[in-house]
């Protein structure tokens, strides 16, 4: 059910039996040789879509640039300062919450994301609860969280089973699949050499640029395939929708 596929009267019926909505965000970045630049916004909002199916929820529309610095040394990669980030989810949680939304599922496709969304989770909170300034009525809290696809439990197995220490921290085997799965019409035939990229940590994007060549870190994205990747969205949706379902019970 996608907010941008519903009339504001439709919108409204939902929001009398539900103010869960989930939001997909993702990032618009530089995946190695074989994966596409928009992998994380792809995989994010395809799942979030699957999660909003299997759980009958609302789906939000995508924010497909993230931040993503130390992408930047590499063409067609783009980023958002972590200030705008924040600005940008601050600005989509607030209109909502106007509405009557409460609880913001984030589906998340790029790990260089994370700490700023936690970031903007609390510039939310403070305006929300008027933590600076004036009081909100008791009771009407707002609640933000945040799910990496690639994080559940059963998706974690998943991945030691099938890449082992081939799946790497960017440009992942399992990524590369999702996308493959998704849009067949992309496949990239590329020379992945090494097999495995290199691992290890990183400064800005000339560091990065300098200590990942090819923009791979640990990873072996020549394995991926159509089939691995319907695995993990097959796996991933059923998981995210039951930690949704638990968010909207305040169990999580
Ligand atoms: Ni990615």
């Amino acid at each position: 059910m996608l907010l941008q596929h519903q009339t504001w009267q439709e919108v409204e019926s939902y929001l009398m039996r539900s103010t869960g909505i989930i939001m997909p965000i993702g990032s618009t970045e530089q995946h190695g040789p074989n994966g596409l630049i928009g992998t994380d916004a792809i995989c994010a909002e395809a799942i979030a879509r699957g999660v909003g199916e299997a759980a009958d929820a609302m789906v939000g529309p995508t924010i497909g640039v993230g931040m993503a610095v130390h992408h930047m040394g590499f063409a067609g990669s783009m980023t958002l300062r972590p200030s705008t980030l924040m600005a940008i989810m601050r600005d989509y949680v607030l209109s909502l919450a106007r509405h009557g939304f409460r609880r913001f599922f984030f589906i998340n496709g790029h790990g260089g994301n994370i700490a700023t969304c936690s970031a903007a989770f609390y510039e939310i909170y403070a305006e929300w609860e008027g933590a600076i300034g004036t009081r909100r009525a008791e009771g009407d809290d707002l609640r933000c969280r945040l799910a990496n696809w690639w994080d559940g439990k059963a998706m974690g197995a998943l991945s030691k089973e099938v890449f082992g220490d081939d799946e790497g921290s960017h440009a992942t085997a399992s990524e590369v699949s999702v996308t493959q799965f998704l849009l067949p019409e992309t496949i990239k035939q590329a020379q992945i050499d090494p097999p495995r990229a290199p691992g290890g940590r990183f400064h800005g994007p000339a560091d990065y640029r300098r200590r990942f060549p090819d923009g791979r870190i640990g990873s072996n994205p020549g394995l991926a395939s159509p089939e691995k990747g319907r695995r993990f969205y097959e796996t991933s949706v059923p998981e995210l929708a039951k930690t949704y379902t638990a968010f909207l019970e305040e169990k999580v």
